[in-house]
């Protein structure tokens, strides 16, 4: 353990045991599922029992959001499973720590400009860094009174909330965080709120609000909601995705792995990079499909991938698993570039210099470019081994520990504690893939 800026950090040490990895994984339930549910159970007129939860840092931060706000929320029994009664928020005495997480602090600035109260939302230093000009502009078109820090961009965040009407917005940069807010907001507003996005993003909120009672309609690269009274519903949260890429690449890359995880969401914008990993040449099958409720299994096996381009539309579908798809790139064959991702830029790290750093520390070869970076894949040698600055960013440090599964030499992520704010069971899962 060492000491930065007042804080412990912890680091994690993967050694290479030279086994494959095999079984069934299970990860947590889906991160931005579970706050949109949770959020959406916080508007919601009775008690909305919700299962399933991801267990991390960042919707426990959501949870204590709704605390404050007078929205009483109580385990239900089963870890992951709580009970939230909406319907009657107040405003909070006090400013709003969100931690680390962007998406508590972009969904709750919407979920909040509808109430007639001052809130204040802070974050830790990564926070500090995160752009909210792109919440502060609509919700400000809609009528409530938005400030921030550097002339309205970043945090904290204060939003004096208010009667709000509807707008017609085209959202600048993809971002499902922006469409969420607007959308929350706009279940309160006068008139129809619509969202325009040139780029499909995740589709959580319009998927999910009908359930609650949300008047929505979906249009081509359109979202419409009007005013709506939400009634308590049951809702189970499925497996994330974006956990399960990790499971999925290290299969890929650990030379006879066959590894299934079970009952993940593969719905709108979360699965391209299934699709990315199959052009490359990976085995990975979806079994068990139900279209209902877009949950399957993903299955991975070993063997040899080959480069490929990420850019353009598909980018917003797998922009959270461009550091494991990095990994994969790594020991393909050719050079992989990953385009049109500047948003990677505005992540928990600048995650195109966090990406290429870890990558390089470890023995591989990666470039950045303003937009993305590009990897030279070794054609199947392994990572040399190393030590990787995490750079206190859940998906760069838990990619680098996929490496580190396969790698020549022991690979040590520095600042390992950043996991806990999404995957707090992940060195357990590893534990136990790699054991059988
Ligand atoms: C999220 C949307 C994405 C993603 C983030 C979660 C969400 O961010 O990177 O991890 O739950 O809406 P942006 O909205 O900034 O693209």
């Amino acid at each position: 353990m060492l000491l930065q800026a007042g804080r412990i950090l912890s680091s994690l040490t993967v050694d290479p045991h030279g086994k494959p990895l095999t079984g069934a994984v299970r990860v947590p339930g889906d991160k931005s599922i579970s706050h949109r549910a949770v959020l959406m159970a916080g508007l919601a007129h009775g008690t909305s029992r919700i299962t399933g939860l991801s267990s991390g840092l960042d919707v426990a931060a959501t949870r204590r959001a709704l605390e404050a706000f007078g929205v009483p929320v109580q385990q239900a029994g089963s870890p992951g499973a709580w009970d939230v009664t909406g319907g009657a928020r107040r405003e909070a005495e006090t400013v709003i720590d969100v931690g680390n997480s962007g998406t508590s602090i972009r969904l709750l600035s919407g979920w909040s400009a509808s109430l007639d109260a001052l809130t204040v939302l802070v974050g830790d230093e990564s926070i500090a860094k995160r752009p909210m000009g792109r919440v502060v502009e609509p919700l400000s078109a809609m009528g409530a009174k938005l400030d921030a820090r550097c002339h309205a961009t970043l945090p904290p965040l204060v939003v004096r909330g208010g009667d709000l009407h509807g707008i017609d917005y085209t959202v600048p940069v993809p971002s499902a965080q922006v469409k969420g807010a607007v959308l929350l907001a706009g279940l309160s507003a006068e008139g129809e709120t619509t969202v325009r996005e040139a780029q499909p993003t995740r589709a959580h909120t319009e998927e999910m609000l009908p359930l609650w009672g949300g008047d929505v309609t979906v249009g081509p690269g359109r979202v419409t909601v009007r005013p709506s009274r939400l009634h308590a519903c049951g809702f189970h949260v499925p497996g994330d995705p974006s956990q399960a890429a990790f499971w999925v690449v290290a299969a890929c890359v650990t030379p006879g792995s066959d590894v299934t995880v079970e009952k993940v969401y593969l719905g709108p914008g979360r699965a391209g990079f299934v699709d990315v990993l199959r052009r490359m040449g990976a085995h990975v099958d979806i079994v068990d499909y139900d279209p209902d409720s877009a949950v399957g299994d993903l299955h991975a096996r070993y063997g040899p991938l080959q480069a490929t381009t990420v850019e353009g539309d598909e980018v917003p579908s797998l922009i959270d698993e461009i550091p494991v798809l990095a990994v994969a790139a790594a020991v393909a064959s050719g050079t992989t570039t990953f385009a049109d991702a500047a948003e990677l830029r505005h992540k928990e790290s600048d995650r195109v210099t966090s990406t290429v750093g870890a990558l390089r520390s470890v023995g591989f070869q990666a470039d950045g470019m303003p937009d993305g970076l590009v990897v030279h894949g070794s054609a199947g040698r392994p990572a040399r081994g190393g030590t990787v600055d995490s750079a206190g960013d859940h998906r760069v440090a838990m990619s680098m520990a996929v490496a580190g599964m396969a790698a020549l030499e022991p690979v040590t992520i520095q600042g390992w504690e950043c996991v806990r704010t999404s995957y707090p069971t992940f060195e357990e899962d590893m534990a136990r893939c790699r054991a059988r």
